[in-house]
């Protein structure tokens, strides 16, 4: 005879019960008003324009003749043409096929044939920082917050950034959402506790979470104090074994449901630079292992918020940050 299972009774409820929902980016069209990294200073040289995916379009970054880097969208305004074909002409950047030229504020300056160039053909001209080996865009109009600066003045750090190579298949805010998880530290990494404890309290602003950590982990001591910036971005500066070095994870959004990955080091420079490298690259092995113990449920998770205990508090009040996060898509029509 057949068995079956029983139908849910209320001790057995079907129902799954969830918390109040994270938009994903690009839900509605929409992405976080925040700092994204496009791609390393060292990608682009003076004179030079490379293309990259953003939003779930296209966007260019060049560097003109004076140095600066622009991110801009990367469709001709003429017909569509790609400017990362194209090149960098002094400051400006010129489209391959009839040569129209653009300036760092995406106005149409010239065209190739002299006809007078369009008043109304700009680019979307992101806001452009170039800051910590990276060259970011400001998903908006305005920026809102502030990139983070080292505690040191830069001349007296020696500074290493470089991309992961393997793009992962979730939201940037969702990786985010590891730091203010603090089980996950002591269940998942097994950190252990010094009396400096771990998020004993945290820091909050209206676009930040901080808190500090003073425990060991793989043998090695960490004391440190990190956090997570807006929707794309870990800052840690600390000691490891007593020395000081500062870690940065930024997170490219090149299409919904993708990050990139992106991660700068800073030790203090001393007279041998080669043996200050040596402890920097230490120290991305560090931390790279602690991220691979993340990696496979990072990749493989379907993130949604559902019964949440006390101990996620912090967590909860991160999730109810980037739910409140403003959030627009003014490019939308420049990058597709
Ligand atoms: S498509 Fe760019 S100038 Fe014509
Ligand atoms: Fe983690």
């Amino acid at each position: 005879m057949a068995t079956h299972v029983k139908p849910a009774t209320a001790q057995t409820p079907r129902r799954r019960t969830l918390g109040p929902q994270v938009p994903l980016e690009g839900d509605n069209g929409l992405y976080t008003q925040a700092w994204f990294p496009i791609c390393m200073s060292n990608d682009l040289a003076p004179g030079e324009v490379k293309g990259y995916p953003f939003l779930g379009g296209r966007v260019v970054a060049f560097r003109g003749e004076d140095g600066i880097a622009q991110v801009t969208s990367a469709y001709c305004t003429h017909l569509g043409a790609d400017l990362s074909v194209g090149k960098v002409v002094g400051n400006h950047v010129q489209c391959a096929y009839h040569m129209w030229e653009f300036d760092r504020a995406g106005a149409c300056k010239k065209t190739g044939c002299g006809d007078p160039a369009p008043a109304r053909a700009n680019l979307f001209a992101f806001p452009t920082l170039e800051k910590h080996g990276l060259v970011w865009a400001f998903n908006g109009e305005e920026p809102h917050y502030d990139l983070p600066e080292w505690p040191f003045p830069e001349a007296d750090l020696v500074v290493q950034t470089q991309e992961f190579p393997v793009p992962m298949a979730v939201d940037p805010w969702v990786i985010c959402a590891q730091t203010p998880d603090i089980q996950h530290l002591l269940l998942l990494h097994k950190f252990e506790v010094l009396p400096g404890g771990i998020a004993r309290e945290v820091e909050w602003t209206d676009h930040s979470m901080f808190y500090d950590i003073d425990g060991i982990w793989g043998g090695r001591h960490m004391q440190v104090r990190g956090g997570i910036i807006g929707t794309s971005i870990f800052f840690q500066t600390g000691t490891l074994d007593g020395r000081w070095f500062g870690f940065l994870a930024a997170f490219g959004l090149p299409a919904p449901q993708q990050s990139r990955l992106f991660s700068v080091f800073a030790g203090e420079r001393t007279e041998d630079e080669v043996e200050v490298r040596a402890f920097l690259t230490e120290c991305h092995e560090f931390e790279t292992a602690i991220a691979m113990e993340d990696s496979e449920i990072a990749m493989k998770m379907h993130f949604k918020v559902g019964s949440l205990t006390k101990q996620d508090t912090t967590l909860a009040r991160y999730l109810e940050m980037v739910r409140n996060w403003p959030r627009s898509h003014p490019s939308e029509e420049f990058i597709h």
